[in-house]
Formats: C-alpha cells, sequence, structure tokens
C-alpha cells in the first residue's frame, strides 16, 4: 500500500521513516542524501526488479502551481534527452501529493563530495569532467532546455570504462530549481533553499534566462573545480549577489599558479557579466580552456586518476547467486 507518501517523516529529520515502505511501486532500501527541497533513496522497482534512485521532492513543492508546471514540462523533457552524461528518468509523477521522479541509480559520488575530498582537482582531470558536463549542457540547450541549477551537486561522478577515461560524469536536477520561482530561492517561510555560488547575474535580477546562465554556473563550478573554491565567496548572501553583479572573478593563477594567463581570459570570458560576452556554448567555453591549459596538444601523459572510491561497498560481495532452474543451460558438460 503506497502509505509512504503520507508520512510527512519525509521532512521531520526522521530519515529512516520511509525505509522498507513502498511508494509509486517503489520498495525505499536507504537514503542516499538530502537537499533544500528532496531527499533521494536508493530504491528497487517492483515492477522490473531494478534499483532506482527515487528522489522525492519536498510537499510544499507540489502546492506550488508555478513548480508543478515545470515539473512536468521539464521532466518530459529530461527523459526525452537521451544523452550518455544526462542520468535518465525513468519515470516522474505524483502520489498522494507527494512528486517524484524515479531515474538511474548512479553509483560513486557527487562532485560536491569528491571536491570536499580531494580538493582542486589536477588539470587533465578538471578538464575531462568539464567537457562532459559541458556535451550534456549542450544537448540541452539543443533541445530548448535551460538547467538553471547547475552546480557540484548536481554533477555526479562514477567510475569511467577504461584507464583512458577514468571517470563518467552525469549531469542531473533539470528545472528543479526553486531559485527561478523567487529571486533568491527562500521559501514561503523564509527558509532558504539551495546555493547562491553559482547564479549568473541574469537569473539576480530577474531578467529571462537562456542556456548561456548555464555556461556562466558551469563556468562557476569549473573554477571550484581548478582553485577548490567558487569564484565569489562573500560573508553574507547580499554581498555574494552583489558580487555576481558587478565583481570581477579572481584570475585562476591566484590559486594555481601552473596554469597561464590564457586561462585565466578563458574564466573571464566564461564569467561575463553579460551573457552576449559569453562563450556561446559550454563545449566552446571547454575546447577554449583545454587549449590555454594544454597549448592546444594534449598532456601526453596518461590520464591522472582521482579516488572515485563510491562512497558503499557493494551490498552482495561474491558470484552471483545460482539461476533458478528453467533458467539453467539445457547442455551442460
Ligand atoms: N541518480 C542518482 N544516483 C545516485 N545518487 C544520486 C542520484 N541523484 C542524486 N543523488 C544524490 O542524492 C543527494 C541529494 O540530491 P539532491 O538533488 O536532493 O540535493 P543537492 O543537489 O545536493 O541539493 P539541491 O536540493 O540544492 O538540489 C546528492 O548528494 C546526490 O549525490
Ligand atoms: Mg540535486
Amino acid at each position: 500500500m503506497d502509505d509512504a507518501a503520507h508520512d510527512m517523516s519525509l521532512y521531520s529529520g526522521r530519515p529512516s521513516g520511509l525505509i522498507g515502505q513502498q511508494i509509486a511501486g517503489y520498495r525505499i532500501e536507504r537514503e542516499i542524501g538530502r537537499g533544500g527541497m528532496a531527499v533521494v533513496y536508493r530504491a528497487k522497482d517492483l515492477r522490473l526488479e531494478r534499483t532506482v534512485a527515487l528522489k522525492l521532492l519536498a510537499p510544499e513543492l507540489a502546492r506550488n502551481d508555478t513548480f508543478r508546471r515545470r515539473f512536468t514540462h521539464e521532466s518530459r523533457v529530461a527523459a526525452a534527452i537521451d544523452h550518455p552524461h544526462i542520468v535518465p528518468v525513468f519515470e516522474a509523477g505524483e502520489t498522494d501529493g507527494v512528486l517524484y521522479i524515479a531515474m538511474r541509480y548512479v553509483s560513486g559520488q557527487d562532485l560536491r563530495h569528491l571536491l570536499d575530498r580531494e580538493g582542486p582537482l589536477p588539470v587533465g582531470t578538471a578538464v575531462r569532467i568539464a567537457a562532459q558536463v559541458a556535451s550534456a549542457l549542450d544537448a540541452a540547450h539543443n533541445h530548448g532546455l535551460v538547467h538553471r541549477d547547475v552546480k557540484p551537486g548536481n554533477i555526479l561522478v562514477a567510475a569511467g570504462t577504461d584507464s583512458d577515461h577514468p571517470e563518467h560524469v552525469y549531469l542531473t536536477d533539470f528545472g528543479l530549481t526553486k531559485k527561478s520561482l523567487s529571486l533568491t530561492g527562500f521559501t514561503s517561510v523564509g527558509q532558504f533553499v539551495g546555493t547562491l555560488d553559482y547564479v549568473a547575474p541574469e537569473q539576480i535580477s530577474g531578467r529571462p534566462v537562456d542556456g548561456r546562465c548555464d555556461v556562466y554556473s558551469f563556468a562557476c563550478v569549473v573554477h571550484e573545480i581548478l582553485t577548490g573554491k567558487p569564484p565569489f565567496q562573500r560573508d553574507d548572501d547580499m554581498a555574494l549577489l552583489w558580487a555576481h553583479q558587478y565583481d570581477q572573478p579572481p584570475p585562476l593563477t591566484d590559486k594555481r599558479p601552473d596554469l597561464t594567463a590564457a586561462a585565466d581570459g578563458v574564466l573571464a570570458k566564461a564569467l561575463a557579466k553579460s551573457p552576449d560576452d559569453r562563450y556561446g556554448s559550454c563545449l566552446a567555453f571547454v575546447a577554449a580552456l583545454r587549449t590555454a591549459v594544454t597549448g592546444g596538444a594534449g598532456h601526453g601523459h596518461p590520464p591522472t586518476q582521482v579516488n572515485l572510491r563510491a562512497v558503499e561497498a557493494p551490498e552482495h560481495p561474491g558470484p552471483p547467486p545460482e539461476p533458478p532452474a528453467w533458467a539453467r543451460p539445457v547442455f551442460r558438460s
């Protein structure tokens, strides 16, 4: 029975409240993490017996008509984009007043955790991660979808396929930001939702946004990947908003003397206050960055690997269980 949706322990700070319960055909196994407006669980899709990440959105969002409309529209568009660096959405809907999204479970960690643990990443790793995020964002923009909330917490980093591709990066959470509903993302009760570290000047001033606002936020993320900190850090939110609007970003080379002035120029353009002055696409930005950091020649040495160890250990190590009788091979030696 889907009684879990009625259980408002979702936001009561009792994370274990839903464990073992069923909601919309998914059995909740454990909490993966929570942000300002949702809790993400690892869950089992009971129809297909597959593991998914199930995101349950805060009940107050379901009551906001603008959010609901965007949620429905953007989860459809996001689900329609078949891209190797966008987390596939399996289903999005509503059950008993709770909006939910079921998506591929990505085993790994988000870039927020990776940066907190590792600090600034090697240049090669930074460019590889950036290129994957850029291809995902450009694909979304080509579908007319603006992400609006590009930040390390929405970039999932899993192990890659081989030593030439040590990490596989997924972008997630399209259109799931509250920031564009109210200027700074304050809820009706005045609690702040989300971070202002990556917000573009045109989002702050309430002008219409297009893909170039993602270029700006993405450039803030790239700055952080390379230096360990986003470009603007201020003691209070108002000062931070002001800095995004009017202050010049500090050069990368302040913190990364191994980089060149050319790389500073690339970041300055991607972080331009006016969208017209930025790169026209995220991949154009990354291409310019790659040229600036490598002289266009590539590194000539094998990729450096950061520790991508999944936070959790596999639950069932060892050989897979014996198949049922009907699935055993017909011919045995
Ligand atoms: N598909 C997924 N597979 C595995 N883990 C995921 C998946 N989607 C999200 N997560 C994890 O769930 C956690 C919570 O995500 P959530 O989107 O709620 O928060 P956030 O992005 O950190 O913050 P915000 O509320 O501002 O979006 C994140 O730490 C993320 O790593
Ligand atoms: Mg998120």
